[in-house]
């Protein structure tokens, strides 16, 4: 992310920039500091924002329907998608849906998708995701060497979303450009985004038309088949939803498995105990959402809220600032060190409210393999030197590369 052109952050409460180096890598002794001194900050970069730090703002916030309307969900103001042919406005704003509604729409959307989110529909995908977690060390096994981000926490949730929605696994790489055309790069190139967004739209429009014509019996050709206010569901909607579950499912699981592998490559007792104690990994992985929570989340303030004493004014921008209310001492004793036995872990990574994750059982499952498999196989590594470990962050927060060296098992 270029920071030479930007004013450095004076006063991280009044000037925050959430795409600050600094803000991307180790975020959390600026979260205390905004939590001891406003507890929510303000800041005009990235087109104005508020950003609260306290668990209980944030849980309160995400109550506020529609106060705080998730008409605009991104972290930074919306760009019209406009077909550059015919110069027509496709979208004013980022639709996604059920993630970019409020009641009563959201209610409806999200009962339609959360019928092919249960515990045991993610269940069914395990086997094909550990068979995965195999495939990729095996590419770099007898190396000694590998980087956990790209090789390995990366390739597995783009495949893993492939397999769910009835699409190609080989398609995987280029998912993954398109995620970061949306979300990383993106966040803060507009054209980027715009580019972005024209491509998904073409090629679902593909992949739509080919199932109207011939149903393949996939996630895609279900999800075409449903009503939704006792109507059918239409293009727009089959389009738009499948967008978030790839753009939702792909950044948000890579930076989670690459943060925890980034993690462990740093902190040889937690890693050594983990290989010793496989049964402590469920405990350890909902510790490592909650300490290194990768999403943050855009809310449009619709009216005047107060919030502890702050008012924000309507047509503010404020973010659901998950990661920093899951580091509250108020919540969470000593909650900047990751405690992979910790009992009490009432963690919000997955949000809050009427919008919780509803890709949660997946990504916990795609978690818990991607790791076991990683230990089991490598059971010993450390951070190599070779190369810088980079972070990315703005609305997904995590690792991008993690240079590794290793002695497999
Ligand atoms: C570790 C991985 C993940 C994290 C940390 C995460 C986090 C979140 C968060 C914080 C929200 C709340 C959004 C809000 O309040 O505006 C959310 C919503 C959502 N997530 Fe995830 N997510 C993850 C993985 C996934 C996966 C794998 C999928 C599906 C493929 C998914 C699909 C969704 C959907 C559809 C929503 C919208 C729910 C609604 O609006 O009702 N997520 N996620």
């Amino acid at each position: 992310m270029a920071t030479a052109s930007r004013p450095p952050v004076d006063d991280w409460t009044t000037d925050y920039d959430i795409f600050h180096p600094t803000y991307c890598s180790d975020p959390g002794p600026i979260w205390a500091d905004i939590r001891q001194r406003c507890p929510i900050a303000h800041s005009e970069r990235w087109g104005g924002s508020y950003l609260p730090t306290r668990y209980e703002d944030v849980a309160e916030m995400a109550r506020m329907v529609p106060a705080l309307s998730s008409q605009e969900f991104i972290v930074v103001p919306p760009v019209p998608l406009i077909d550059p042919e015919t110069g027509e406005v496709l979208r004013s704003r980022p639709y996604a849906p059920p993630i970019s509604s409020d009641p009563p729409f959201h209610t409806e959307a999200r009962r339609l998708l959360l019928q092919a989110f249960s515990p045991q529909a993610a269940a069914t995908f395990e086997p094909y995701t550990r068979e995965l977690a195999h495939r990729l060390i095996d590419e770099f096994a007898d190396k000694g060497q590998c980087d956990a981000a790209v090789q390995f926490a990366q390739q597995i949730p783009p495949k893993v979303i492939a397999h769910l929605l009835g699409l190609d696994e080989n398609m995987g790489d280029t998912f993954i450009e398109w995620v970061r055309g949306v979300l990383e790069i993106g966040a803060t190139n507009p054209e980027v985004r715009v580019a972005t967004g024209l491509k998904m739209l073409k090629f679902w429009g593909e992949e739509i038309g080919r199932r109207r014509a011939e149903p393949t019996g996939d996630f895609i050709s279900w999800l075409l088949e449903q009503e939704l206010d006792g109507k059918p569901v239409d293009d727009i909607h089959v389009t738009s939803t499948c967008n978030l579950l790839l753009v939702a499912g792909i950044d948000t699981t890579w930076s989670s498995i690459g943060a925890a592998i980034w993690h462990l490559a740093t902190h040889p007792d937690d890693r050594r105990r983990l290989v010793d104690e496989p049964e402590l990994l469920p405990t350890a992985v909902e510790e490592f959402l909650r300490a290194y929570s990768p999403v943050t989340m855009g809310r449009l303030a619709t009216e005047d809220v107060t919030v502890n004493g702050v008012t924000i004014p309507a047509g503010s921008r404020v973010l659901m600032n998950f990661p920093a209310a899951n580091r509250d001492p108020e919540v969470f004793p000593d909650p900047d060190t990751v405690v992979i036995d910790r009992a009490h872990n009432r963690h919000v990574a997955f949000g809050i409210g009427i919008h919780r994750c509803a890709g949660s059982n997946l990504a916990r499952m795609e978690m818990q393999v991607a790791l076991s498999v990683f230990l089991e196989r490598i059971p010993e590594f450390h951070l190599d030197g070779s190369g810088p470990v980079t972070w990315a962050g703005g609305q997904v927060r995590g690792p991008r590369s993690i240079p590794l060296h290793f002695t497999a098992a």
